[in-house]
C-alpha cells in the first residue's frame, strides 16, 4: 500500500492516515513517498512496515551503519542531523503545551554536540555464540560488529571480544571519557580471559572482580569521578558537561548553602555544582552509585557531604532547610510523594534533569502553583535515538 508520511511521533517513528486511522511505520521520515504493510490492526490504530521508498523525503540520508535497519539501538541514522535536532525540539514545546500547559516560548533552541563516536558505554548480549544486540523486529539477537555510537575504544573492546570463542551471554563495556581506561563486565564463558584482563583496566567475570581495581577514573570537564561497571554514568562523553553547566550556572546565581541532589547516581551534578561551603546531600537506590559517590566526594574533599542509599520517596520527608534541590529522576519522574513533600518544603531552587519529557511536563504542571519555570533548555544527549534530555530551571514566586 502507498502511503505518504505526514509527521514522526513521540518515538521517531513516521505518521500517515489509512482511512482516518491512524498508522505508525518505523525507520520512515516525513516527506517519505512509501510501500508499506499492514502487520498489526488494532481498534484506534495501525502499524505499518517499511517495504519500499518511492520517493525519498528530502530530510533522508544514506546511512553507513549496516546493522541499522534491524539492530534496534537508533532510529535515526538515516536523518539529516539538522532536522534530527529541528525535530526534538519540537517534541519538547509540543509535549509542554499538551501535557504541561506550558507555553513552547519558555523552552529554548536545542543544543546539540557530534552525532557519532559519542557513547561511554555499550551492552551487549548473546546467545549460542552470537553477539549483539536484540532485533527491533524481534526477540533474535542481530550480531553487532561495529556500532557508529560508540567510542573507538569501546569499539576496540567488541572488535577483540568478536574474534574468539565464546558463549557471551551479557556483556557490558565502559570507558572513561578521554578513552584512557576501560571497564568490563563480562557473563558467560569466553575462551581469552586472560587475554581480555591484560587490555582492560577493570574486569569482572561471571560477577568476579579479576583486576586490582574495581572502578576506573572518568572526568566531566575538568572534574574527575570514580565509576563502576555497574554504577550510572551519563552515556554521553563531551555533552554530559554543558548539560552539568547550565545546573551549575543557575546554582551560582542562587549561591545556595545546602544542595539536595536527588537520584544522584555517583554523585556526579551535585559534586560539578557545589560551590565550596555548599552542604551537600545525595540520595540514590543503587549501593554502587552511593560507594561511588562518597568516594567522588573525598576525591573532592568536600567539606559538608551526606550520602543516603535509598529510594527517594523513603527519604524526601526527612530533609528541612533545603534551599536547591537537583532532581534527575528515570523516565517515570517523580513519584506523587516526592512532589507532594517538595512542596511543602519549597527550596527557593529547583534543577530538574529529565530524560523524559512527558513526566517532566507532568511534574513541572504539579510544581506550577508553587514555581516559576525560567527555562526549559533541551540537550540531543542521545543523537541518533529519538530520546532528548532537557534541564527546567524553577524558581520559587514570591521568593
Ligand atoms: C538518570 S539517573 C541520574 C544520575 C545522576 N544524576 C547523573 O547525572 O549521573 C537516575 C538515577 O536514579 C536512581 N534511581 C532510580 N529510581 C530511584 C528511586 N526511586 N530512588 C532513588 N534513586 C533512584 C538510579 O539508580 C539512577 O542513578
Amino acid at each position: 500500500m502507498d502511503v505518504i508520511i505526514e509527521k514522526l511521533d513521540h518515538f521517531g517513528r513516521g505518521i500517515c492516515h489509512i482511512d482516518q486511522k491512524i498508522c505508525f511505520v518505523p525507520y520512515t521520515l516525513p516527506g517519505d513517498y512509501c510501500d508499506i504493510r499492514i502487520i498489526r490492526e488494532k481498534k484506534s490504530f495501525l502499524e505499518g512496515c517499511l517495504q519500499k521508498i518511492i520517493n525519498e523525503s528530502p530530510y533522508r540520508i544514506h546511512s553507513s551503519c549496516p546493522h541499522f535497519d534491524h539492530c534496534g539501538g537508533c532510529q535515526f541514522q538515516n536523518m539529516m542531523f539538522s532536522y534530527e535536532n529541528q525535530y526534538k525540539e519540537e517534541k519538547v514545546k509540543e509535549i509542554m503545551e499538551r501535557f504541561g500547559e506550558i507555553s513552547p516560548s519558555i523552552v529554548r533552541p536545542i543544543l546539540f554536540s557530534n552525532s557519532s563516536l559519542y557513547r561511554n558505554k555499550i551492552v551487549l548480549h548473546g546467545k549460542d555464540g552470537v553477539l549483539g544486540f536484540y532485533s527491533s523486529k524481534s526477540h533474535d539477537i542481530v550480531p553487532i560488529h561495529e556500532c557508529h555510537l560508540v567510542l573507538p575504544k569501546i569499539q576496540e573492546i567488541i572488535s577483540f571480544l568478536h574474534s574468539y570463542p565464546h558463549d557471551i551471554s551479557e556483556v557490558t563495556i565502559k570507558c572513561s571519557n578521554d578513552q584512557k581506561y576501560v571497564m568490563v563486565s563480562l557473563n558467560g564463558p569466553f575462551s581469552e580471559i586472560s587475554l581480555l584482563k591484560d587490555k582492560v583496566d577493570v574486569l569482572i567475570y561471571n560477577g568476579k572482580c579479576l583486576s586490582r581495581e574495581s572502578s576506573i577514573l572518568t572526568s566531566i570537564g575538568n572534574v574527575s569521578f570514580y565509576q563502576e561497571p555497574s554504577s550510572f554514568f551519563q552515556v554521553h562523553s563531551q555533552f554530559t558537561k554543558d548539560l552539568y553547566d547550565e545546573v551549575s550556572r543557575f546554582a551560582q546565581r542562587k549561591r545556595p548553602s545546602t544542595i539536595l541532589d536527588l537520584y544522584c547516581g555517583c554523585g556526579t551534578i551535585g559534586i560539578y555544582v557545589s560551590l565550596s561551603n555548599t552542604s551537600l546531600i545525595g540520595v540514590d537506590s543503587n549501593p554502587s552509585n552511593i560507594s561511588q559517590a562518597i568516594r567522588n566526594a573525598e576525591l573532592h574533599s568536600l567539606s559538608s557531604y551526606h550520602y543516603y542509599c535509598d529510594k527517594v520517596e523513603n527519604r524526601i520527608d526527612e530533609f528541612s532547610n533545603i534551599d536547591f534541590v537537583i532532581v534527575d529522576p528515570p523516565r517515570a519522574g517523580l513519584d506523587s510523594k516526592t512532589r507532594d513533600v517538595l512542596k511543602v518544603m519549597l527550596p527557593s531552587s529547583i534543577a530538574y534533569v529529565s530524560c523524559d519529557p512527558v513526566s517532566l511536563a507532568r511534574d513541572l504542571k504539579d510544581l506550577s502553583s508553587y514555581y516559576q519555570i525560567e527555562s526549559i533548555q533541551p540537550f540531543n544527549l542521545f543523537p541518533r535515538t529519538y530520546h532528548v534530555e532537557c534541564v527546567a530551571l524553577l524558581s520559587l514566586k514570591n521568593s
